[in-house]
């Protein structure tokens, strides 16, 4: 994933072979796929490929720093992920807890702001917990906002959007007839943050797969 990214950073020079910045996406978003086939390519179990997922995911977020990327949104689990393998699913809220925990003081070096999007009164207490640690620990950073996606889903995402909306409307802070694309992208889990400039999908998928349909609407895509 981060050749990807490396090759795309490079096509990014000017012709001085400077880095053009203004280039640079501001705003990137990775469905993070592909580690069970990865695995399986070696010859080594599903968690195996989740875990060197996890290593990707370090080294992407401190490029993200190191190249001004301001925003970085990871699909990480999604509200159909919960169909696998109950072993599976516990080895990635694991794999989760482990990452917030260890990396924790290293984001807050850096001055990454850890956020999550999902419905996440589904997380198990532990993992809800440590995300809620990190976001508290790490709100006033600005350098790189870090975008976790968990049992999230865009649909469930966009119900939720009109659940808030219908609020709007029924407390009177909103006529129907005022509704209109920007109230929908402010009533999303994304509502402060600028759309995707890029989303990479490294397994190859040709697919969405239910991540950020509305954001990604003139979102340049990379898919290998
Ligand atoms: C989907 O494809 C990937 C996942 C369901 C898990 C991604 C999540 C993590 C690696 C860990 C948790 C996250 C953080 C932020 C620490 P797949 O890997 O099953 O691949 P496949 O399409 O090859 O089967």
């Amino acid at each position: 994933m981060l050749s990807f990214l490396n090759r795309w950073y490079r096509s990014r020079h000017n012709k001085d072979g400077n880095l053009d910045f203004k280039r640079l996406p501001r705003h990137l978003a990775i469905i993070m796929d592909g580690n069970g086939r990865w695995a399986r390519r070696k010859g080594l179990p599903r968690v195996a490929g989740h875990r060197a997922g996890v290593e990707a995911l370090r080294d992407i977020v401190k490029a993200c720093v190191e190249w001004k990327i301001k925003i970085l949104t990871v699909y990480a689990f999604s509200t159909e992920n919960w169909k696998r393998p109950r072993e599976e699913v516990s080895a990635l809220m694991d794999l989760l807890v482990e990452y917030l925990r260890q990396e924790l003081p290293e984001l807050q070096q850096e001055g990454v702001q850890v956020r999550a999007i999902g419905r996440l009164e589904a997380l198990p207490q532990q993992a809800q917990a440590e995300l809620a640690r990190a976001r508290e620990l790490t709100a006033s950073n600005n350098r790189l906002i870090f975008n976790v996606a968990l049992n999230y889903g865009s649909r469930a995402e966009l119900v939720d959007a009109c659940r808030k909306i219908s609020a709007w409307v029924e407390s009177g802070k909103l006529r129907p007839g005022e509704i209109n694309e920007e109230t929908i992208s402010r009533a999303l889990y994304t509502g402060d943050l600028p759309d995707p400039d890029l989303l990479i999908r490294p397994s190859g998928e040709m697919r969405l797969s239910n991540f950020l349909l509305w954001q990604l609407a003139y979102t340049e895509l990379w898919v290998k």
